[in-house]
Parts: structure tokens; C-alpha cells; sequence
């Protein structure tokens, strides 16, 4: 994993968005997985100001959101498949049906779940995966505790990820729906790139688990040791429980020369 302590919410979203935009002018018809959430807001903001500078196109490329709540209006704000047209795709240029989430309203969310990840698997895979995590360590809603190398499942909130995405439902936890359909570990770590960002002192629990800690279910995104190109994106609030700074400042120095940068 190659880990960097950045300096502001912004220069994390800067960096964030110039690896998607690599793998697009690389690839103009990449699959990009999409995360929802307040950490990959900037990010955003930057992919849209190089879109609108004329500097990269999402015309011939598709995307997937990592997961959707179940049991929510599938016209709900909050519904993630309504937030992250709001806050990303419908400011670019994607075509007509080209951004994908899980339908958390289906009827049968477990054929959904099934459904959507062979949807995955027929577009090529993901080319470049985006992620935020949880407060409990969790990536896409994959809480603690389930397989370390599942698909695309239906999955149960924790209370603790319940009570922090209060803010989002008039910070009532009792609105936020209780079940997701979520991208699974292993669909996860089948995306050829991820891109983490992570900012706040409430997930340097977290940040510690997943970047020194040991590889286990109860802190699902430390399946991301596995992963052969994982960049994670910190902040000093996010990176405050960690130990060999140097080394961590040292090694990301020394990605960056490699990638060119
Ligand atoms: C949600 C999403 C995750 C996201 C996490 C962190 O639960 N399902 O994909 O990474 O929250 O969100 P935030 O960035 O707002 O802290």
C-alpha cells in the first residue's frame, strides 16, 4: 500500500483526482468505481473543474457506485444513487445510463446484489476503484465481521455507522435504513486501482488498523494489504495514530518519483 500524509482536504482531493484522471486519458472508456460519502467531495470538485477545463472526458467511460442502501425511496436525496448524481455525474459528461449503482429498492435485493456484480464482471472490471472508509473500518458497507473475500451482498449497518451517517437523514438515526447492497471485499480487490481518501481524527482508529495492523475481518479495509496498487490518501486528523512517519513520508516520496510525479 502506498500511503501519503497530505496537507489539506483539497491537495488530497487534488492528488485523488489526477490518479482517476491518469487512468482515463490512459483508457477514455475506463470503468471508475465511485464511493459515496463527505471524503471523496473534493476529489470530485477536481475531476469536474478538469472536465469543465476541457482536460479529460467521461464520454465513452462508465461508472459503479460501490453500494446503496436498501429500503430507501429510490427517489430519496440520500439514496446513493441520487447523491452521487448530484454531487458528481450529472456535472459531467458520462452518457445517457453509463453510471450503475445496486438497486436497493429491488424487490429481491439479493438477486440485485447478484445481479449487480455480474454487471461489473460483464463492463470489464474497474479500472480505478474509489473509497472512503468507516469510522469501524468498513469500505463500500462492508461492516465488520463478513467474509474477507465476498461479492456483492446485501449487508447490515452497525449502530456506530448508523449514528455517523445520522448527519445525513436530520441527524435522526432511527430514518437511517438499517441494510445495503454492497460491492463485496473480493469484488472490491478486483478493481486494477484503488484510490482511498481519509480525512479526521475520527477514523484514525481506522487508519491505523488498515495501514498497520493486521490483515482481519473485524477491520474489513485491512483486506486492502493485499491489494498490489492501493494509494491511501491521509490527513494529519487521519493519520495521527500511526507510527514510522518517516519511513511512510520516505516511501510515497519515492512512489512519486517512480509514477513520474
Ligand atoms: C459510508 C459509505 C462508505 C464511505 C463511508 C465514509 O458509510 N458507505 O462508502 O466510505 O461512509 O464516509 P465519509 O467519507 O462521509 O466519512
Amino acid at each position: 500500500m502506498h500511503v501519503a500524509v497530505l496537507g489539506s482536504e483539497e491537495e488530497i482531493g487534488k492528488v485523488a483526482a489526477d490518479r482517476v484522471a491518469k487512468v482515463l486519458k490512459a483508457k477514455p472508456n475506463a470503468v471508475i468505481g465511485l464511493a459515496t460519502g463527505s471524503s471523496p467531495l473534493p476529489l470530485y470538485q477536481d475531476l469536474i473543474r478538469q472536465y469543465q477545463a476541457g482536460e479529460i472526458s467521461f464520454a465513452k467511460a462508465q461508472a459503479f457506485c460501490l453500494d446503496e442502501y436498501v429500503g430507501l425511496d429510490p427517489d430519496h436525496p440520500e439514496a446513493y444513487r441520487n447523491f452521487i448524481k448530484r454531487v458528481f455525474t450529472s456535472q459531467v459528461d458520462f452518457p445517457q445510463g453509463a453510471v450503475n449503482a445496486p438497486q436497493g429498492a429491488a424487490a429481491d435485493p439479493v438477486w440485485a446484489a447478484d445481479e449487480y456484480d455480474a454487471q461489473i464482471r460483464a463492463a470489464g472490471g474497474v479500472d480505478i476503484q474509489v473509497l472512503g472508509i468507516g469510522s469501524d473500518g468498513h469500505i463500500g458497507f462492508n461492516e465488520p465481521g463478513g467474509s474477507l473475500t465476498s461479492r456483492t451482498h446485501v449487508d447490515f449497518l452497525t449502530d456506530q455507522t448508523r449514528r455517523d451517517n445520522a448527519r445525513f437523514f436530520e441527524g435522526n438515526i432511527d430514518q437511517v435504513p438499517t441494510a445495503c447492497i454492497t460491492q463485496g471485499l473480493g469484488t472490491i480487490m478486483e478493481a486494477r486501482e484503488l484510490i482511498m481518501v481519509v480525512t479526521g481524527a475520527g477514523k484514525a482508529d481506522a487508519v491505523r488498523e488498515l495501514v498497520q495492523g493486521p490483515v482481519s475481518a473485524q477491520w474489513p479495509a485491512t483486506i486492502m494489504q493485499f491489494h498490489n496498487r492501493a494509494v491511501v490518501l491521509l490527513d494529519e486528523a487521519a493519520a495521527s495514530k500511526l507510527s514510522d512517519r518517516e519511513h511512510i513520508q520516505d516511501a510515497w516520496e519515492g512512489f512519486q518519483r517512480l509514477e513520474g510525479n
